[in-house]
């Protein structure tokens, strides 16, 4: 199902297209050789002193499924419900200090989502979806991975070819995946002019006249 962006200015088209599905095919793997693309991509994000702070736990049904299982685990019961037909499960964890002098790194989990939102323009581009989950249990995280204290686990990524929402069991769900409705506040909400106290929009953002 396509739900494009109702953007108020031009963006890329993997952005515009970009959403988050609940029904994923259970029955489509994701081609071993467009995950590596994603990966890839994920690579070649920048970040703070090319420190690259990101690290994956990847699982897949088929060709690492016990890695699959153990990161199916980890979710909230609310992501089970639909996550258990993505047939690719990552989970991003974040260095949070420096490797060359062990201090703290304050860019640590932006240069993360750099590497991830990489990722998710990517499969977008070949035709897959992404549904990123922090709904999980971060403690069993650290535990079941044995995630040392010198990172963090970030974000669940479900990854796969999307389906009909007639695949989903929940009503609700179905509901939630059929909602065309995208929302997002104005740019005047969020890009500030810093001239007057914080908060006040900047000029940079009013619509042309
Ligand atoms: C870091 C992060 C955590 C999220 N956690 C969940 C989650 O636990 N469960 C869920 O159903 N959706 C989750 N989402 C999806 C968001 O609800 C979704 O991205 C947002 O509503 C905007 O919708 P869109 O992605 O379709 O544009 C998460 C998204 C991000 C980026």
């Amino acid at each position: 199902m396509q739900k494009p962006a109702p953007v108020d200015y031009d963006v890329l088209e993997p952005i515009r297209e970009r959403w988050s599905p609940y029904a994923f095919d259970r029955e489509k793997p994701v081609e071993p050789a467009k995950l590596l693309s994603c990966f890839e991509a994920a690579r070649w994000a920048a970040s703070s002193q090319n420190e690259q702070p990101w690290a994956f736990v990847a699982g897949d049904r088929d060709n690492a499924p016990e890695s699959w299982r153990t990161l199916f685990g980890l979710l909230v019961d609310g992501n089970k419900t639909w996550a258990k037909n993505a047939p690719v499960l990552i989970l991003s964890v974040v260095r949070l200090h420096f490797e060359k002098d062990g201090k703290v790194n304050p860019t640590a989990l932006h240069c993360v989502g750099l590497a991830v939102q990489n990722f998710v323009l990517q499969s977008v581009a070949l035709g897959l979806s992404v549904h990123q989950m922090g709904g999980y249990d971060r403690e069993k995280a650290r535990e079941v991975l044995g995630i040392p204290d010198t990172h963090a686990p970030v974000a669940v990524i479900a990854l796969g070819y999307e389906a009909p929402s007639g695949s989903l069991d929940d009503p609700k769900l179905r509901d939630r995946n059929d909602n065309p409705e995208r929302t997002r506040k104005p740019l005047k909400e969020f890009v500030y002019s810093g001239a007057s106290g914080w908060g006040e929009s900047s000029p940079l953002v009013e619509p042309p006249k």
